[in-house]
């Protein structure tokens, strides 16, 4: 690879947190091959808030799933954390992700049947800890949402915006490096929204997370730090200015 990254290059000589070269992935369907990520090279620092753009079907949640290692690279180079996610072994993977990612989705996706507290738990019951320090951390990261209140409301009984709290907690409650985001102001009212993101952004201003965030919404891309631009699994723009443009 010849080509300098985009962007994004890492300071100091640290390695960047998330780094991709090359990074192509390629499904057969039939007769045809779908490229929904081509050749990319991009580096994220740490403490990076990346919004991510671009049209329906251009690559985002691939490159998201990627990240997460939840999908394997066809192709190229991605390290993240300094591991190679396409020659990891599946108990490593699963190693991987459970210490650097939390994944925030657009609808949520919390256990309807169970309580905000127990959604927020879940993760943690991969973990080896003691009843009591699960206990601290669930309720720790509830508060943190601001939801310390709503520990024993289902699901049905919150709001959309609280619902996103909620599954955000469950994403940071094991305390990963980075947190990818699909959209996770998609489905919200603009007050809601405004509150999931203040509270991302409180997640990298005070705790040092790294995120990746895609967004169609200019209002919420103006949170980040970097708003990158995705066409047909290629990288096309990146404006640095964005965010100021955009307005707050
Ligand atoms: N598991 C899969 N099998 C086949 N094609 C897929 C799969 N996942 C995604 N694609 C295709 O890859 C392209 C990019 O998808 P995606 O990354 O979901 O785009 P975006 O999130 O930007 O809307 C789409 O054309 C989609 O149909
Ligand atoms: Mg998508």
């Amino acid at each position: 690879m010849t080509q300098a990254p985009i962007n994004g290059q890492a300071e100091g000589g640290l390695e960047p947190i998330i780094r991709c070269r090359g990074l192509t992935r390629t499904y057969i369907k039939g007769d045809n091959t779908i490229t929904p990520l081509a050749e990319l090279d991009l580096d994220v620092a740490r403490g990076e808030f990346i919004a991510l753009m671009g049209p329906s079907g251009s690559g985002k949640t691939t490159l998201l799933n990627l990240v997460a290692g939840i999908d394997k690279p066809t192709s190229g180079s991605l390290r993240v954390g300094g591991v190679e996610l396409a020659d990891v072994s599946p108990s490593r993977l699963a190693a991987f992700r459970s210490e650097y990612i939390g994944y925030v989705f657009q609808l949520y996706n919390l256990v309807p049947v169970l309580t905000a507290y127990e959604n927020v738990e879940l993760p943690l019951l991969l973990h080896r800890l003691s009843g009591r320090e699960r206990h601290q951390r669930v309720a720790t990261a509830l508060q943190l949402v601001g939801l310390a209140d709503r520990h024993d409301h289902f699901p049905r009984q919150l709001s959309g915006g609280q619902e996103q709290r909620v599954a955000i907690a469950r994403a940071i409650v094991t305390d990963p490096r980075i947190i990818v985001a699909d959209e996770p102001t998609g489905d919200l009212d603009k007050e809601s929204a405004a509150a999931v993101m203040a509270l991302l952004e409180q997640l990298t201003a005070e705790m040092g997370k790294t995120i990746v965030m895609v967004t169609h919404d200019p209002k919420s891309a103006a949170h980040a730090s970097r708003v990158l631009h995705l066409e047909k699994g290629r990288l096309v723009v990146q404006d640095e200015r964005f965010a100021t443009l955009a307005g707050a």
